[in-house]
């Protein structure tokens, strides 16, 4: 058929890129892996773009509350749902296992097309110790708890060695039945616990965490500061320069006598537990796991915020307690949605989001994180509550949907940006294949756009995917020659085959001169440009 292209295989091709995978996966099993430019989590060989929603904490407790669920997260557009996991519903009494749960849900995620990301909500959730079975909560000379303010309070301590003990065990447990019932990989990832870090102190005071907080920061610690020197989080570095570099000391010889110092130790302590738990599910069933960040505001004092969980500053500490998790993730519902992407996008860390916003903001924000950012998964948060046919996100995951794989290929070959404007950011440029181009809100009939988001991908020589609303490009050539709009064509991707539409070339392109993106619904459209001497 004379207007179908077959783009994908096309842009492989010219790719060439090179993929390396990452860790010692067990084979055929969800995974991550560097591909090119961006690293992708990749599914029965192929990458996978999650587009995804959070359950409410509750809702996957409970296998007939999730019945009618379902099929609402399948007509939102999402493939995949971050699924709470508590252990005191795997393990109510101890050493006795219930995986009904497990294997419901999994079941149910199958016969609705669905992954699962499942929340190990097991010694912390929120900071707090709530989803702990009850022979823990009863136990806590056996399972210390925090001492915050001078009082114990019902929070685990992580210097709790039993604690990490049994919550591994469970894990383990876990993990060992999931690879013996999941052969189809419909549990893509691990969320290992849920916003860790101590609430209303900057450090846990128990016995145990002021004896180890008096103690010499660990080997592992001061050896990853010398390695790493020059890649430090800048803010790490600069306290840790600021305190005279040292690599050897007490902690607050090493990073001052300070909240910060605390933090770090915390830190220190969630993470050492963390990636233990997280080793020892791997040793059953090695898929990608990983912890997300109650996130600190910019001047909020640790405690205010949940004191070690892996807020940037303290990344560089995560990564240097070992090698269990994969990755960290930000539960990004701040204003700053780019600022706080690029935070977590850095220094070999892949961006995603398994709690945001969603509806408008996440309708948005979801094209500069997969887009601009390279991000495999975005997720608001409560996506049961979001379900219903006008729901904007809805729109913009249907798009996303029909372009995946498409947008993990030029994810890979470093030809995608993606963007969010406004009236406090009305334009940005990127250049692609010698060319730039100007995005800026578009400007209809009815005057300037109050929004605008897409990403637009350089799929072949002089040609150009986008997907959005509410903005227009314009094209300028670096060096001496020009170019020009040679076509734009609305469409959609069948199969991986592009199906044009109309042809654009008149007022909807404002003849010839910009590629526009209205702001009336999300669309899917591929522009050819022409070269003048
Ligand atoms: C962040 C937590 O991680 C979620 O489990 C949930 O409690 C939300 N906050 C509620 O806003």
């Amino acid at each position: 058929m004379k207007n179908q292209i077959v783009l994908l295989p096309i842009l492989l091709s010219v790719l060439g890129v090179g993929t390396a995978r990452l860790g010692a996966q067990t084979t055929g099993a969800p995974h991550l892996e560097q591909r090119g430019a961006a690293t992708q989590l990749i599914v029965d060989g192929k990458p996978f773009v999650m587009l995804s929603g959070e359950l409410h904490n509750s809702s996957s407790s409970n296998l007939e509350y999730m019945k009618p669920i379902w099929p609402k997260l399948k007509e939102l557009g999402l493939n995949s749902v971050v699924t709470p996991l508590s252990w005191e519903l795997v393990e109510p009494k101890e050493g006795a296992y219930d995986f009904a749960l497990v294997d419901g849900l999994i079941e149910q995620a199958q016969a609705a097309d669905q992954k699962i990301v499942f929340l190990w909500l097991a010694s912390w959730k929120n900071g707090l110790s709530s989803y702990i079975p009850v022979w823990v909560k009863q136990d806590a000379k056996r399972f210390p708890r925090q001492v915050v303010k001078g009082e114990p309070v019902e929070i685990l301590s992580p210097a709790g060695t039993a604690t990490q003990a049994a919550d591994a065990k469970a894990f383990a447990a876990l993990m060992k039945h999931i690879k013996a019932v999941d052969s189809r990989h419909t549990v893509l990832m691990m969320q290992v616990e849920n916003e860790v870090g101590v609430l209303g102190a900057s450090r846990d005071r128990s016995a145990e965490a002021n004896k180890a907080f008096a103690g010499q920061v660990p080997a592992e610690l001061t050896a990853y500061l010398k390695a790493h020197r020059d890649t430090l989080y800048p803010e790490f570095k600069d306290l840790w320069l600021a305190n005279g570099a040292r690599t050897a000391g007490t902690w607050t010889e090493v990073f001052g006598d300070s909240e910060r110092a605390d933090e770090i130790f915390m830190a220190w302590q969630y993470a050492r537990f963390i990636h233990a738990v997280a080793r020892a599910g791997k040793a059953e069933y090695d898929i990608p796991m990983y912890v997300n960040t109650w996130l600190a505001g910019e001047t909020t004092p640790p405690g205010d915020y949940p004191s070690g969980g892996p807020e940037p500053r303290v990344l560089d500490v995560w990564k240097a307690a070992g090698p269990g998790l994969d990755f960290y993730s930000p539960d990004l519902y701040a204003a700053n949605f780019t600022e706080w992407c690029k935070r977590y996008h850095r220094d070999g860390n892949p961006l995603y989001m398994p709690e945001t916003r969603g509806r408008e903001a996440g309708a948005a924000n979801v094209f500069y994180a997969l887009g601009e950012e390279a991000g495999f998964g975005f997720s608001p948060f409560a996506i049961e509550s979001e379900a219903s046919e006008t729901d904007p996100l809805r729109e913009s995951y249907r798009a996303i949907s029909a372009v995946a794989p498409l947008l993990a290929a030029s994810q890979s070959a470093g030809l995608v940006h993606g963007f969010v404007l406004d009236r406090d950011r009305r334009m940005v440029d990127f250049t692609m294949q010698g060319v730039t181009l100007r995005v800026s809100l578009d400007n209809s009939f009815d005057g300037p756009a109050a929004g605008g988001y897409g990403f637009i991908m350089a799929t072949g020589k002089d040609e150009f995917v986008g997907v959005g609303k509410g903005f227009r490009v314009t094209f300028t050539a670096r060096g001496e020659k020009k170019v020009g709009i040679a076509a734009v064509d609305e469409g959609s991707f069948v199969d991986g085959k592009w199906v044009a539409g109309r042809r654009m070339n008149g007022d909807e392109d404002e003849q010839g001169v910009a590629w526009r993106f209205d702001p009336k619904q999300v669309r899917t459209e591929k522009l050819t440009l022409y070269w003048m001497e």
